[in-house]
């Protein structure tokens, strides 16, 4: 069974002791998740989650990079930056990226090879707008951003990289895609994937949903076939919302006890 990510994106909010409070609230109710935690928080706040999650399952991620070495890079931080604090991954190539500051599928992939190449997990966000999906052309977006942004990503690397499928217009607003929609556009994404790389990698590959996610919807989304999580931006924001969020994907299995 592949592993379960459930991400948080705080996006622009919370101050820093405002981290320290939500990690202390959510270490206790996340603490049997079987799936991967992880909270990606702005920059200025990563060292102090990393130390707030510390002896915990959670780990802390980064909202972007940049894609160049040490240099004249006013306001930008770059790969190793995140690793020197203890960033475990990043997002990467997110739609407020994408349209609010115009990062390219070229510089995505530029960014993906160096979060890689640092031992980051990249988290890279795709997805169509509400014109391309109005106008079917998510498949030729979806082909597009795969293509693109994984450009020269070896297979053995993609164990490194988890796809958010995010379509642009259910960001934020409240709408969620149908549970048709995510599995079909999954389904889409893992067969590009094996066009790319073969059946095995592709079917290693995890790919989540992100859009409008909430403790409500979670119960159904988590039932779509091939969904490996989800990556959550406004319920993130509190720790007991996100928590059912995370454990809507724990594995039903209970553990057997040991004979005494
Ligand atoms: P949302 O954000 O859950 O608030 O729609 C998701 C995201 O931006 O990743």
């Amino acid at each position: 069974m592949s592993k379960k990510y459930v991400i948080a994106n705080f996006k622009m909010n919370k101050l820093d002791s405002e981290i320290v409070d939500y990690v202390n609230s959510l270490k206790p109710l996340v603490k049997d998740a079987t799936s991967e935690v992880i909270l990606s928080v702005p920059f200025v706040s990563i060292k102090t989650a990393v130390e707030s999650a510390q002896n915990s399952n959670i780990l802390i991620a980064g909202q972007t990079l940049n894609e160049n070495d040490f240099g004249a890079y006013t306001g930008e931080v770059n790969a190793e930056m995140l690793c020197s604090v203890g960033a475990s991954a990043v997002l990467v190539g997110h739609s407020e990226r994408r349209s609010h500051f115009k990062e390219t599928d070229k510089e995505v992939n530029k960014k993906i090879m160096k979060s890689l190449r640092s031992g980051l997990v990249s988290i890279l966000c795709i997805g169509e707008t509400l014109f391309d999906k109005k106008n079917n052309l998510t498949q030729n977006v979806l082909q597009k951003q795969i293509t693109e942004c994984l450009n020269s990503i070896y297979a053995n690397e993609l164990s490194h990289i988890v796809i958010a499928y995010e379509p642009v217009w259910a960001i934020g607003t409240g709408i969620t895609a149908s549970c048709d929609e995510i599995e079909k556009a999954i389904t889409t994404i893992r067969t590009m994937l094996v066009n790319l790389y073969d059946e095995k990698i592709a079917q290693a590959v995890n790919i989540v949903y992100g859009g409008s996610i909430n403790e409500k919807n979670i119960k159904e989304i988590a039932k779509i076939k091939g969904i490996d999580g989800v990556l959550v931006g406004g319920a993130s924001l509190d720790p007991t919302s996100f928590s059912k969020i995370v454990m809507e994907f724990n594995t039903k299995e209970k553990k057997t006890k040991k004979a005494k």
